[in-house]
């Protein structure tokens, strides 16, 4: 585990490399899979970030990374239990993924980078789909699948999110591609419940303040929840109560439209997952007409082909 682990995941990664067009932001090394645990090495533009969440490097371990990456990056640790690099670490930095920018600035107030690698398929799917249709971005974090969107020439975007600084984030990456997008920051229980017609619900007698939006419905909809959350509404549970966020989704989408929806957790196997989707769908009067499953490109290898991030886009 050290600088020969990573030059074998280069030389696995040559052929994606080269395909990618006008992409700067790549995972070189998912350890996980490939000989070293507990350790990820990415390349964010200008930055190589190398993530621990086990054991920290060792003394010298990120030059030496550095040292055998083909590109002349700003070498940057992060240990996800806290700390990383002692020295100076870039304020500012922009990275590119198929020509869209995005801001990836290695150290900001959370933990997560700001742009998740692995979702490159699906900003990349949704660029593709979302020409003259209108788009709803829930959890949308720093908003790269409403950028994308948008790039892609989305008449409408809509990004909600509870987290500002996420929504910041996600403006800056709109004013870095010259788009416009609308933005919702509040909780997405009642958001997406009024948008798809829904009564707000909320706890009898103690329902939480609420940002009023009129009844919508978008030609896509986007479905990217973390697999649990707690807030004054509710928890989200992708794993017990997937229906709950599935359902208002669909009923906010649009006659042949459809939801990109995902799933993070590892231990929830593809099939039983979709049979949820599925099921949900004919209960809630909406069957779905078909699903189409994305992968995560191969700088995402996965143990047995069974990546742990699922993206099914569910046409309506
Ligand atoms: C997995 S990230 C979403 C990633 C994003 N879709 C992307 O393309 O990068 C989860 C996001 O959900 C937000 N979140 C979690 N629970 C929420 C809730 N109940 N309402 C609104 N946002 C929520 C978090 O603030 C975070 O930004």
């Amino acid at each position: 585990m050290g600088p020969d682990t990573l030059i074998a995941a280069l030389e696995r990664r040559a052929e994606l490399l080269d395909s990618l067009d006008d992409t700067d932001c790549v995972r070189l090394l998912h350890g996980i899979v490939e000989g070293w645990p507990g350790v990820a090495v990415d390349r964010y533009g200008p930055v190589l970030l190398v993530q621990t969440w086990r054991e920290p490097l060792a003394p010298g371990m990120l030059e030496a990374l550095a040292a055998v990456v083909p590109f002349d990056l700003v070498p940057v640790w992060n240990h996800r239990a806290g700390g990383g690099s002692p020295g100076p670490v870039p304020d500012e930095a922009v990275g590119t993924e198929h020509g869209v920018r995005f801001d990836v600035r290695p150290r900001h107030r959370g933990s997560d980078p700001l742009l998740f690698l692995d979702f490159r398929v699906a900003r990349r799917w949704i660029r593709g789909a979302a020409g003259g249709r209108s788009v709803l971005n829930l959890f949308a974090y720093t908003c790269g699948m409403g950028v994308a969107a948008a790039v892609g020439g989305a008449t409408r975007v809509l990004n909600v999110d509870f987290a500002a600084s996420s929504l910041d984030v996600g403006r800056a990456n709109a004013a870095l591609n010259g788009v416009e997008m609308g933005f919702v920051h509040d909780d997405v229980h009642p958001v997406v419940r009024q948008l798809a017609g829904l009564p707000v619900g909320g706890r009898r007698g103690r329902q939480p303040r609420y940002t009023r939006v009129s009844a919508e419905l978008f030609d896509i909809v986007v479905l990217d929840p973390p697999r649990w959350a707690r807030s004054a509404w509710g928890a989200v549970d992708v794993v017990r109560d997937y229906p709950s966020l599935f359902k208002p989704a669909l009923l906010a989408t649009a006659p042949g439209g459809c939801v990109l929806a995902t799933n993070h957790v590892p231990t929830v196997p593809l099939d039983a997952w979709l049979a949820i989707l599925e099921r949900t769908a004919a209960k809630a009067g909406r069957p779905l007409a078909g699903i189409d499953v994305l992968e995560p490109d191969a700088d995402f290898p996965s143990f047995d082909g069974q990546p742990p991030l699922k993206i099914a886009v569910c046409r309506v």
